[in-house]
């Protein structure tokens, strides 16, 4: 079953006006450079970002995604950005659920589901996250804690044409440390046998999973080359065109 990669950056909070817009113009071209590409790219700049982005990218097969969104589409939430104004905005993908939302914002896999649940109804494609962290990773639990994860935060509206995993160890983001390429397509192997649970198999086995945590491009290739890895979540090394663009490169893009 062939699954199309993707290649993903997550910016987070990154970025002003110029030099997102610079990232964004230098990502396009070297697409553009590339010809027929093998892998879909994905790029995630904060919101205050987005058009000028949308408007950099221009003509380069390089989608556009928001980094998190509200489950309604409007209303009194004062911060907040609905599934709509992604869509608005030019947005075909949006991150849900991101350790660092679960962290910081207290995000739960309820909540988790029922925004995916509205991105999708809003014509969103959504990248859940997953991950366990260092001291569940310690007490043997990562399988069951991605496992949960996945029950809890993928609705029953997630199939393999609206819906991307992105297994992020916690202890992996932004450390430099990963897991061994034998560990991910462990975990990957394991989300795929819940996502059939949960999905029915021709999901699963259609769904993209990436992996995500310290990608940088020296491991793209030992990470891109195994089974059950269908891309890359990106967080720091998608802030240079250079190593962005390596990765992709290092991954048979
Ligand atoms: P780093 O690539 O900086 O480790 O971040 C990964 C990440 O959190 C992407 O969502």
């Amino acid at each position: 079953m062939a699954r199309k990669k993707l290649i993903a950056g997550n910016w987070k909070m990154n970025g002003l006006t110029a030099d997102g817009t610079a990232l964004a113009k230098g990502i396009a071209s070297e697409v553009k450079a590339l010809g027929k590409v093998q892998c879909e790219f994905l790029v995630c700049p904060p919101f205050t970002l987005l058009a000028a982005v949308k408007k950099a990218l221009r003509g380069a097969k390089v989608a556009l995604g928001g980094q998190d969104c509200h489950f309604e589409n409007k209303g009194a939430h004062t911060g907040d950005i609905s599934p709509l104004m992604l869509t608005d905005l030019g947005c075909s993908y949006v991150i849900l659920g991101h350790s660092e939302r679960r962290a910081d914002h207290g995000e739960s896999n309820e909540l988790v589901c029922k925004k995916a649940v509205a991105a999708h109804q809003a014509g969103l494609k959504t990248v859940i996250c997953i991950g366990e962290t260092l001291a569940q990773r310690d007490a043997g639990q990562t399988i069951d804690v991605c496992s949960r994860q996945i029950l809890g935060s993928v609705p029953e509206s997630a199939t393999s044409a609206n819906t991307v995993i992105a297994y992020e160890p916690v202890w992996a983001i932004g450390t430099g440390k990963t897991p061994t390429a034998q560990d991910v397509e462990e975990v990957h192997a394991a989300v795929r046998k819940v996502l059939a649970q949960k999905l029915g198999r021709g999901n699963a086995s259609k769904m993209r999973i990436l992996y995500g945590g310290s990608v940088k491009p020296s491991n793209a290739a030992e990470f891109l080359s195994l089974p059950d890895v269908d891309g890359a979540l990106i967080g720091g090394a998608s802030l240079k065109v250079e190593d962005f663009m390596a990765i992709a490169k290092n991954s048979g893009c």
